[in-house]
């Protein structure tokens, strides 16, 4: 009854809802997108709704990315709301469990290590622990006849899933853990992952297996790192490779005191997850779009054909300088993320009142909104990426819009890569937080994994797309909002191998 008494003109206002505690949580945990665009119409671009007893003040459009992403971190702190999800996964010390300025610099330490150098070395990494996997899995059992005719099918999620962790681990993480990651490694990696779910986001300490398998997945994994690190402190003689654990041990806060060995056991495993499910989930949503849309997949592979091709016939080997070049294949993978962006609701805590601007949303011409102190403050890119303001068909998965010149999408593109201003339709805005297309973020929190993923997924469907064929067979699989990254729903990719060796 209370939401029925008349509520201060400046507060944003409260999605209406029946069962006090749980509050909009079914609908937004069902599918955010219909959800926020339904209180969009009914209530404008910024309002508050109440999940398991917490207020979620929401802002949507451009400029409700902008207020959240582009905010002071004095004003709208990201710790507050991830760490008790994210420290019993990392560990102590980095990330959301320190001072943000201690994990600015982290970021920028790991940034060291994520250079073109080293992702010239990743490409062929990625190259062949796809090979790998291909002559070994038991999905890929026509592939490994080397059946032409046969269709086989695999396992969408898990495929992509193993994939990503073998190729990550083995370029960023380095050739000791990728050769530790044995079936007991994975193991332990799945209790952990287990633990990056919304219950144990909300409700951080319950005395449930799958909280005690995370804390001991934990403990597990950090000290393997940290016998690695110790091990190669104890022997400098020993070469080792240029990989991130060499790069971290040389790296040195602003105050001149170097990381300590669990701190980079720390940065390791949040690398690790913070790569994980978004990148194989962008894998998943990329080959499940290839395999339903047939004209792409073969424009995909004439690419290949004519940027590749050799005069026996074969196709060289790609080199990182060449992805850029593939537009179909950068078209592609832009259109993925937009349509399925992996994090669809990016949060801060506000630490004090926050005047919300009039262009954002306003109840009247002298009244503006405040987020009041305490608050969760959300914005969606997702939403913005899908907004039928900015995008035509918004709905539909559609590449080709980013090299047709004349449109919206080729156009921002031109001038993001350019470095300029980009016009959206809505005024010049500046690139960076005021944009309706953020799969990576913006601002301070910005994601540093990006040029990573586009070369992991990039490489990863260039090899794939080389060897096969795919179809789906079916519905195409619908999105599941209930992990905390949007994944496709279980399904299957058929495939059939093609004469490329
Ligand atoms: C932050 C998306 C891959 C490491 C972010 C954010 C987004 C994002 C939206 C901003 C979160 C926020 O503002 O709260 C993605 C997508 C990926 C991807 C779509 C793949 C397709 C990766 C990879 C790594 C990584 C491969 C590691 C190598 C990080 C880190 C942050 C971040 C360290 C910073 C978090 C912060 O400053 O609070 N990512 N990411 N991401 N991402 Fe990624």
């Amino acid at each position: 009854l209370w939401q029925l008494i008349p509520r201060p003109k400046h507060q944003p206002p409260l999605v209406w809802h029946w069962i006090p505690f749980l509050g909009s949580a079914p609908a937004y945990g069902r599918d955010p997108v219909t959800f926020f665009r339904n209180c969009r119409e009914k209530y404008g671009n910024c309002f508050t709704f109440i999940l398991l007893g917490k207020r979620v003040t929401v802002t949507l459009g451009t400029q409700g990315n902008d207020f959240v992403l582009g905010g002071k971190h004095s004003q709208l702190a990201a710790e507050d709301v991830y760490s008790h999800l994210t420290t019993p996964i990392f560990g102590k010390d980095v990330v959301y469990d320190c001072p943000n300025e201690k994990f600015m610099e982290q970021k920028r330490f790991v940034k060291v290590s994520l250079t073109i150098d080293k992702f010239r070395s990743y490409v062929g990494m990625i190259e062949d622990e796809l090979r790998d996997y291909l002559n070994t899995d038991s999905a890929f059992r026509t592939y490994q006849m080397n059946d032409i005719n046969e269709w086989g099918a695999f396992p969408v999620l898990k495929t992509f899933s193993e994939i990503t962790i073998l190729s990550a681990s083995r370029t960023l993480q380095g050739r000791e853990i990728r050769e530790g990651l044995t079936k007991d490694y994975a193991q332990v990696y799945s209790d952990l992952d287990h633990g990056f779910t919304p219950l144990h986001w909300m409700v951080p300490g319950l005395p449930l297996p799958s909280y005690r398998k995370r804390d001991a997945a934990h403990l597990k994994m950090s000290s393997f790192y940290q016998s690695l690190i110790r091990n190669r402190r104890e022997h400098p003689e020993r070469e080792h490779e240029d990989d991130v654990i060499n790069s971290l041990m040389q790296q040195k806060y602003r105050d001149g005191t170097p990381l300590l060995d669990h701190e980079i056991a720390h940065i390791l495993i949040a690398l690790l997850m913070a790569g994980q499910h978004t990148s194989s989930s962008s894998i998943a949503w990329t080959m499940l779009h290839i395999a339903d849309r047939l004209d792409i997949q073969e424009a995909l592979y004439k690419e290949q054909v004519e940027h590749f091709g050799t005069p026996d016939g074969g196709l060289r080997d790609m080199r990182y300088e060449d992805i850029r070049e593939l537009k179909v294949l950068d078209a592609v993978v832009r259109e993925t993320l937009r349509l399925h962006p992996p994090i669809h609701s990016i949060m801060r805590q506000a630490h004090t009142d926050i005047p919300v601007p009039a262009t954002l949303a306003a109840p009247s011409e002298d009244v503006k909104y405040v987020v009041p102190k305490g608050d969760i403050v959300l914005a969606s890119p997702l939403v913005s990426q899908v907004d039928p303001a900015v995008w035509d068909e918004p709905e539909k998965w559609e590449p080709l819009r980013w090299y047709d010149e004349k449109g919206v999408a080729a156009q921002a593109n031109k001038q993001y890569n350019e470095g300029e201003k980009v016009d959206f339709g809505f005024g010049l805005v500046s690139k960076g937080t005021v944009s309706p297309y953020l799969p990576f973020g913006a601002g301070r929190h910005r994601c540093i994994g990006e040029q990573f993923a586009y070369l992991q997924i990039s490489t990863i469907i260039t090899a794939l797309i080389r060897r096969m064929e795919f179809r789906i067979e079916g519905e195409f699989p619908k999105p599941d909002y209930t992990s905390m990254m949007v994944q496709p729903l279980p399904c299957q990719i058929m495939y059939r191998r093609r004469n490329f060796d």
